[in-house]
């Protein structure tokens, strides 16, 4: 439904937004996921393209790509990083709506790992070694410079526990990272990942004030989001 003011309001914006789970293989058929399902992110490539942006997503599911969507197919950390910077550059907006893996394994085999991997010890299962991944949003931010393009806006799935709520950890996060933007989405069992609905909080570096949205439905967060950018973009 049309909000006013909003249609064509990124027209001749160039819009980069990333979405869905990584994967992180172990061998050639095994991987180590999450259980994002990329709908924030599709919503926010509709929503953009709605409103007139050009809109490239970076994307490691197989939905099928909103209408005047370009779609970068990527499943590794590693591949969503190397696509993102390559074209940030060029972007008014990156959105790093994707469930980046904090961690790979150190190891991807080269063939299919056997049941029975240690033949001195047939019933043994192997351990995974994992590595950090790099911090994408942190590296767009570092690649970004003193610019004042991109606007950067980051996500962060937070519970909060009993070290702090998830207003608190969200602004840390948002400091720490150092984007314009954070999408802090409320989440935990049955809440938000997979959900048509979900309930996020916008909070801008700088400022105290924080946007709550929802509960609502994820395209209605994407309006919000892109609302948000535009009126950065209209006040430096
Ligand atoms: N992100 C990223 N690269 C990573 C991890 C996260 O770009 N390796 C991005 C996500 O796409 C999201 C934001 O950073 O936009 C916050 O992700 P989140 O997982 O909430 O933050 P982390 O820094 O990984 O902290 P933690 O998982 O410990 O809460
Ligand atoms: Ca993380």
């Amino acid at each position: 439904q049309a909000r006013p003011g909003a249609t064509g309001d990124l027209s001749g914006r160039h819009v980069l937004i990333s979405a869905g789970g990584t994967r992180e293989a172990l061998d050639p058929v095994r991987y180590l996921g999450n259980r994002s399902s990329g709908k924030q992110g599709y919503a926010l490539a509709a929503d953009a393209a709605a409103r007139g942006a050009r809109v490239t997503l970076v994307s490691t599911t197989e939905r099928p790509a909103p209408p005047g969507v370009e779609v970068v197919p990527v499943e590794s950390a590693l591949e969503l990083r190397d696509a993102m910077l390559a074209r940030a550059a060029g972007a008014d907006a990156v959105v790093m709506a994707a469930a980046v893996a904090d961690f790979r394994p150190a190891e991807r085999a080269s063939s299919k790992i056997k049941k029975t991997h240690d033949p001195a010890d047939p019933d043994a299962a192997p351990t995974i070694e994992l590595v950090r991944n790099p911090d994408i949003l942190v590296e767009l931010v570092q690649q970004r410079g003193p610019a004042s393009a991109p606007v950067i806006v980051g996500f962060a799935a937070e519970t909060g526990d009993e070290h702090g709520d998830l207003l608190s950890y969200a602004r840390e996060k948002l400091e720490r990272k150092g984007c314009d933007l954070l999408v802090a989405n409320e989440v935990g069992e049955g809440v938000t990942f997979g959900q048509d609905v979900s309930t996020v909080h916008l909070l801008r570096r700088g400022s105290e004030d924080v946007r709550t949205v929802g509960p609502a439905d994820k395209s209605a967060v994407a309006a919000a989001v892109w609302d948000a950018v535009v009126a950065m973009r209209a006040a430096p």
